[in-house]
């Protein structure tokens, strides 16, 4: 297999970054007035302005060049028409036709997937509104008040990202609540307030093997039959959303209590079908639709729009333009919007266990850097904790900086604070300050020379750090399903220019598979398998401690 870096825009790029890192933005940005017209693009929910990162049009056009010869447009096609580009794990990747709103059907081996979707669909909107209508009634007949949601990585972090970003469009007929640790803090406090009565629990998981997960799916159906001294009581209380039926139904759940996933759907892309439900109870079956809508339009735009003009693509060529050619080791996310609070954790799942892996499709080490580390966290909390290090530490953190025009919850003067520090931060990043400036200010300010010559230093900024901005109109179900879709395909993008399998995530089933064994140790008081030698005494101490507490 051809690599990357033999590529004659890979070389290319590999020049001209050298070139383009003795670049300030400054200079780009005063040389070329039209610089914001050529390096944002318009959405009908938002502006993406990527023209605060450290490129020219020489840049972006032997980027796109590298996406042409990497053949982005075929490898899309594929995706959306089931071939089966999840190899390691033989499956197609079509959550594309979870939220496929047009009349074209998706086929996947000879079977229309979108009748499936369909009735999937209707059996969500059915069980939403029975519950959220008060018709679904527990085992003592009291209505539905509160959902619980068991659930841990792309069975949780997609809908509880969706549903806190969207609380204001709830009309609070029910309270949502989700648990995915499995420390039972967790679970205790979500059940502490609740009446057994009155809750439905659903169990999202695509294996349902899950040891967290089962963990505290058991835990929850004590915790039920214990007040109602009655099994059957599961069968009105428990629903779950999974590919595996007979373990769903071996924990007490009816058979049509249960919501399918298919294999074609992978976990951190699965908010979009069943395992979406607690969205749909939360704010009505509607708005999950707009949802739909809103990821269903960047389908499309990602389908159709030139790659020059096309969102997901460019956001994965200037990850890509940032990490593998200038260097940088991580990425914020950043968002300005009290309801995204949940983005980056979310942000970190989709990309880190997609893209996060060090060997091509054809089982050969990738000695160049492929994707960064994903942290961040709502904007201005971050402003006073850890913008210094974005500012002046001597590692460039590029970011994304995600706000909106008009904010849900107006409250009289916040919103324009809000917006002025989310413009102001990426313009100093940008900008920075230098030495010629902050002296200038200083002096302004009547400092005398001793004090500037020796605090000057300290108040350079060089600028220069790479941002991207995306301006959403407003937060609403459509806009979020749009943002997310963005995400979602520039992921997609960036595994086929690394030629990495985004698919699966075997780096996870490692710690997984030892955990099973050491919890039968730690059960059962025991040591029945080898460690190396601090993981050994690490265990030998716990047990120890454990049992001195039990004996005293
Ligand atoms: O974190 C690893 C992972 O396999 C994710 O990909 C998946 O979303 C999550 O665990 C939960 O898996 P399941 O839905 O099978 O419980």
């Amino acid at each position: 297999m051809q690599s990357r870096e033999s590529l004659p825009s890979w070389q290319k790029l590999k020049r001209h970054a050298q070139v383009m890192e003795q670049q300030h933005m400054n200079d780009l940005f005063a040389g070329d007035s039209q610089r914001f017209n050529k390096f944002s693009i318009q959405l009908p929910s938002m502006l993406l302005d990527y023209s605060k990162n450290l490129i020219t049009e020489e840049t972006v056009s032997h980027l796109i060049e590298l996406a042409k010869a990497c053949d982005i447009e075929s490898w899309r096609e594929k995706m959306f028409q089931g071939e089966r580009i999840n190899f390691t794990e033989d499956r197609a990747v079509l959550h594309t036709a979870l939220r496929n709103r047009s009349t074209t059907s998706f086929i996947l081996d000879g079977k229309n997937i979108t009748k499936q979707v369909e009735q999937a669909l209707n059996k969500m909107k059915n069980f939403s509104e029975q519950v959220r209508q008060g018709k679904w009634l527990g085992y003592s007949g009291k209505r539905i008040t509160d959902v619980v949601s068991i659930g841990v990585g792309g069975s949780n972090l997609g809908p509880q990202m969706v549903t806190e970003a969207l609380k204001q469009y709830s009309d609070n007929s029910l309270n949502v609540h989700y648990v995915s640790n499995v420390d039972g803090t967790q679970i205790a406090d979500v059940l502490r307030p609740l009446n057994p009565e009155s809750v439905l629990f659903i169990v999202s998981s695509k294996t349902f093997t899950t040891i967290e997960t089962m963990t505290n799916a058991h835990t929850a159906v004590k915790w039920l039959t214990a007040s109602s001294f009655d099994d059957t009581a599961v069968a009105k209380h428990f629903v779950a959303v999974s590919a595996n039926k007979a373990n769903a139904m071996a924990l007490g759940i009816e058979a049509d209590n249960i919501f399918d996933m298919w294999d074609w759907v992978g976990g951190r892309f699965s908010l979009w079908s069943a395992i979406g439900l607690p969205i749909a109870l939360d704010l009505g079956f509607e708005k999950f639709i707009e949802l739909l809508e809103g990821a269903d339009e960047i389908d499309k735009h990602f389908c159709q729009a030139p790659l020059e003009q096309n969102a997901p693509v460019l956001l994965a060529l200037l990850s890509l333009w940032n990490c593998t050619f200038l260097g940088a080791q991580s990425q914020a996310i950043l968002p300005y919007d009290q309801t995204l609070h949940m983005l980056s954790a979310y942000m970190q799942q989709a990309e880190m266990e997609s893209n996060g892996k060090s060997v091509s499709w054809d089982g050969a080490e990738i000695d160049y850097s492929t994707v960064p580390t994903i942290w961040g966290e709502v904007g201005i909390n971050g402003q006073h904790a850890f913008y210094q290090y974005l500012h002046q530490s001597n590692n460039v953190v590029p970011a994304d900086f995600i706000g909106s025009v008009e904010s849900v919850t107006p409250v009289q003067g916040h919103h324009e604070t809000l917006m002025a520090n989310f413009f102001a931060q990426t313009q100093a990043l940008m900008q920075g300050v230098n030495e010629q400036q902050v002296r200038a200010d200083l002096k302004a300010k009547g400092r005398n020379e001793d004090y500037i010559n020796k605090v000057s230093p300290h108040k350079v900024h060089k600028g220069n750090r790479p941002t991207n901005t995306i301006l959403m109109k407003r937060i609403s179900p459509h806009a979020i399903g749009s943002l997310i879709a963005i995400y979602e395909h520039k992921i997609f993008v960036q595994g086929i220019i690394l030629q990495i399998c985004s698919f699966d995530q075997w780096g996870v089933e490692l710690g997984k598979g030892l955990a099973n064994k050491i919890a039968k140790e730690l059960q059962n008081n025991s040591i029945n398998i080898e460690h190396d030698s601090s993981t050994l005494e690490l265990i030998k101490y716990y047990q120890w401690v454990k049992n001195e507490t039990v004996n005293q």
